[in-house]
This record gives structure tokens, sequence and C-alpha cells, in this order.
């Protein structure tokens, strides 16, 4: 079982380039670019990773973006993550960036997409590692800070694949963006939003994606199961659910092995995948391999959680079928 979830060929849909920042690579930036750290050592930093919920784990994910700042680091922070990646047999990938953590910092939103890019770029020469960016707006900034973010982003639409929305849910609903996403989707993006687990109004803000929003993705999305419309919904529109089952063990102290079991069962397309790895120490194997040591899943279950990431991922028909032609022609 190991072995079939090491090697069969993943799709990763949930995962913040800025989360990959692991603990020697903060170090090194920070000395390159003349930052002090509160921290000696690598091992203090990890140690400092003392999450509980959302809002814990925010704090210390944006105090260490402080060390991003040339293209080179932004090139080498996504770099490190497709290299990283490759040995988990991750094919293709979309990956998050949070512009607005790095603008209110004073770097130049090109500073950041030209970094990201040319590392797309080598990954898909060097590591055949296929990749498409998504955008997500801080839903704890306004709206019209969202709306000047996606004008900025616009040069480079072509670049970016979707939008999507993160940072801290308490009363940052969905609607809140409405108008951003509208624009967003008349330009061509895809849409995705966090419904993160466990928060306030959280099944409300799963029903304003849909209905308000007409997401094409939920990340996360693990308490529609509290609402039966609601998921026969999900699984009606062939919705993907990116869950994360080691970062929702930091949150809310369950990988929710029961609740990907169900949304399985239900039709739903769940998908596993890391979200910050850097920070909850797991990258998408080890998410795998957590699952199996604390439920029960089939080779069917495993290869049905990949085979639904590509599915629900924005690939071409074309891209998708070749990849879930691998996915289910391997053992
Ligand atoms: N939720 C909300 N915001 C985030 C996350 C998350 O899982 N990771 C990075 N920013
Ligand atoms: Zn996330």
């Amino acid at each position: 079982m190991e072995d079939f979830i090491r090697g069969i060929p993943k799709a990763e849909l949930h995962v913040h380039l800025e989360g990959t920042l692991e603990p020697e690579h903060i170090f090194a930036l920070a000395e390159r670019n003349n930052v002090a750290l509160a921290y000696k050592t690598p091992a203090q930093v990890i140690a400092a990773y003392d999450f509980h919920d959302l809002p814990s784990f925010l704090t210390i994910y944006y105090a260490a973006m402080s060390v991003l700042q040339t293209e080179q680091d932004f090139y080498e922070l996504a770099y490190h993550y497709f290299q990283r990646a490759h040995e988990d047999n991750i094919v293709y990938v979309e990956p998050f960036f949070d512009p607005q953590g790095h603008t209110t910092r004073g770097i130049a939103f090109e500073t950041i997409i030209k970094g990201i890019h040319r590392a797309q770029l080598d990954a898909e020469k060097n590591l055949g590692i296929e990749s498409n960016l998504i955008m997500c707006f801080l839903r704890d900034m306004s709206a019209e800070s969202a709306m000047a973010h996606l004008e900025m982003c616009l040069p480079f639409k072509d670049w970016i694949i979707g939008v999507g929305l993160d940072s801290d849910e308490k009363d940052n609903p969905p609607i809140k963006f409405t108008e951003v996403f509208a624009r967003a989707r008349n330009e061509g993006f895809k849409l995705t939003m966090h419904c993160d687990v466990n928060q306030t109004d959280i099944v409300d803000h799963i029903w304003q994606c849909l209905d308000d929003i007409q997401v094409d993705r939920i990340d996360h999305g693990i308490n529609a199961l509290e609402d039966e419309r609601l998921c026969a919904e999900i699984a009606k529109r062939g919705l993907g659910l990116t869950v994360c089952p080691v970062s929702n063990r930091f949150v809310v102290q369950s990988l929710t092995t029961k609740e990907i079991k169900s949304m399985l069962q239900r039709g739903m397309k769940a998908t596993i995948n890391s979200d910050d790895p850097g920070y909850f120490r797991a990258y998408l194997t080890d998410n795998f391999l957590a699952l199996i040591e604390e439920a029960e899943f089939s080779q069917d279950e495993i290869r049905q959680l990949n085979a639904n990431a590509f599915e629900t991922s924005w690939l071409s028909a074309a891209r998708k079928k070749h990849y879930l032609e691998q996915v289910n022609n391997f053992s």
C-alpha cells in the first residue's frame, strides 16, 4: 500500500507556495536579504510552530514572508516546492500564491509573478511537472484591495488560470467579494474559495460559494457534510473539494478520514492536498500515508482520490484524459 501511494501519479490542487517555505530556506533568505529573525536555528523555528487554529497559523505564515523580496527569492520558493513535489510523483499542480502578502510590504506584483512563472517553466522542462497558477485574495483585506490586485494581474493574465480566497474567514464571508469574483469570471478566470474547517457560519459560506459566487471548486469544504441538500448539490455539480488532512489535524485535531470516506460514498469529488507543507511538516505523500495510518483505505479509494484531483483540475479535457489513463492503469 505504501509503495502504491508513493508511486501513483498525483495532482495537487491546494498548496500555498508561501506555505512551502522550509525553515532552512527562511534562514538562507533572511541572511541574503538582511532580515532579522527572532530565532537562532531552523529547529527553533519548527519548535515555534504551535498552531491550534487558523489565526495562530496565519500570524506565523505572514511573518515569515518578510524574507521573500526579490524575483529570485520567489523563483527559488516555487522551484524548491516543485523539486519536492517531484519526489512525491506529483505530475500536475495548481498552486496558490498570495500577492497581497507581498505588495503590502512594498514588493512589486511583477517581481512575484515573474519569479514564480520562471520556476513553473523550469519545473516543466527539468522535472516534467505541469502547473497552472491560482492567485488568492486575502479575505481579511478589503474588496477594493482585491479588485485592485485583480486589475494588477491582468497584464499577466495568461500566466494565471484562476483566482481563490484565503486567510482569516471569521466575519469575511464569500459575498464580501461577489463583485470581484464576477469580474474575475468575466476576465476568463476559474473560481475557487477557501471554506475552512469549522469556521463560524461555515455552511452558509459554502452555500454562498455555490449560489452567489458560482465557484468551480471548493477549498476544504468538510462542513458541507452537515447539510444533506448541500452535499447533493456539490455532487450534482461535480465540484472538487480540496481536503487537507494534516492541515486539518492542526486546526481541528482530526485528519477528517471519516469525512473523506463519507464524501466518496456520496459521490462528492474529494481530493487530498498538503495546504502549507513547510509549516505542517507533511507533503502530499505524507498526507496519504497519514490517512492509511488512521483508517482503512483501499487501493481503489486512493486511486479515486487521485483521479478526482485530475478530474476536477482546470486542465483541458485532453490533458485530463492523458493523466487519468496513467492513474487508472497504475498498479
Ligand atoms: N486557510 C486560509 N488561509 C490560508 C491557508 C488556509 O488553509 N493557508 C494559507 N493561507
Ligand atoms: Zn489553504
